[in-house]
């Protein structure tokens, strides 16, 4: 096993036995300022944020703004910063490379192919997130097991090849509901478009709500039939590194 492979092992055997709140508590005891926690103000990231900003851990929040979410998902950051006084820094894609986007595919270019969606997804997302991952050691993410079959594969704890670090996804085995119940009791700010049908909640123009017995991410890219529902945050294309 790689030496990285074996530094995750131990941590995992360490946290195992820990509430979700110790195991913050141990993460940023050990790790200090190379812990961030990624949002995108979906139900997950409500509760993690929650967590964080509560209990004033010193973990870095961050969101990685595409220009092309919902007024809903803007609304619910600002009710966030609101409620919480924490810090939320964002990463905006490059001004330079948005330019080249957008004149190449045009504005909407990533309803015609699944390579114009994973340059946009590439260029709006991706690149913010090497920038905001850099000189880190933990990353802390919202997915959860039951979001769709290739995540129900991910370990709670894990190393990330692509950014060279851990990867850590404190609410791995909670179900939806679970979640939900969560975000009600603690009377936690959340994004409305999930009382509209709206469960996992991405950029505007390539999500939509979702039907009774539908797949939890049927509503991302709806248009791609084929094509993995990953927009590389958690699945980089081997040609983006
Ligand atoms: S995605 O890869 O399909 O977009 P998803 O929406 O399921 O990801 O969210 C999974 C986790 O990725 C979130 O809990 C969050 O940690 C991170 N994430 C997704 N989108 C963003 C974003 N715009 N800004 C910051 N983190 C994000
Ligand atoms: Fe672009 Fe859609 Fe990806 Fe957002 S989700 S970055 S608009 S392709």
């Amino acid at each position: 096993m790689s030496i990285q492979g074996n530094a995750v092992m131990a941590l995992k055997e360490i946290l195992q036995p820990l509430s979700l709140l110790e195991r913050l508590h141990y993460l940023v005891q050990t790790f200090q300022d190379e812990i961030v926690f990624s949002t995108s103000f979906g139900l997950e990231d409500q509760v993690i944020s929650h967590l964080i900003f509560k209990n004033q851990l010193p973990i870095r929040v961050f969101t990685l703004d595409t220009g092309r979410q919902f007024q809903e998902t803007y609304d619910t950051w600002q009710r966030t910063l609101d409620l919480y006084q924490g810090k939320i820094e964002v990463y905006f894609p490059d001004n330079q490379a948005i330019t080249q986007l957008v004149q190449q595919q045009g504005v909407n270019g990533f309803y015609e192919s699944v390579e114009n969606r994973q340059a946009c997804c590439g260029v709006r997302k991706v690149e913010l997130l090497k920038r905001a991952l850099s000189k880190q050691r933990i990353w802390i993410t919202g997915i959860r097991a039951a979001q769709s079959a290739n995540r129900s594969q991910m370990p709670f704890l894990e190393w990330d090849d692509s950014f060279q670090l851990i990867k850590f996804h404190p609410l791995m085995d909670w179900t939806f509901e679970q979640v939900k119940s969560y975000v009600h009791e603690q009377k936690i700010p959340y994004n409305p478009l999930h009382d509209k049908g709206f469960v996992s909640i991405g950029c505007a123009p390539c999500t939509r709500a979702i039907e009774a017995g539908e797949d939890f991410r049927a509503g991302r890219w709806w248009w791609e039939m084929d094509a993995k529902k990953e927009c590389g945050l958690h699945i980089v294309p081997k040609k983006q590194f």
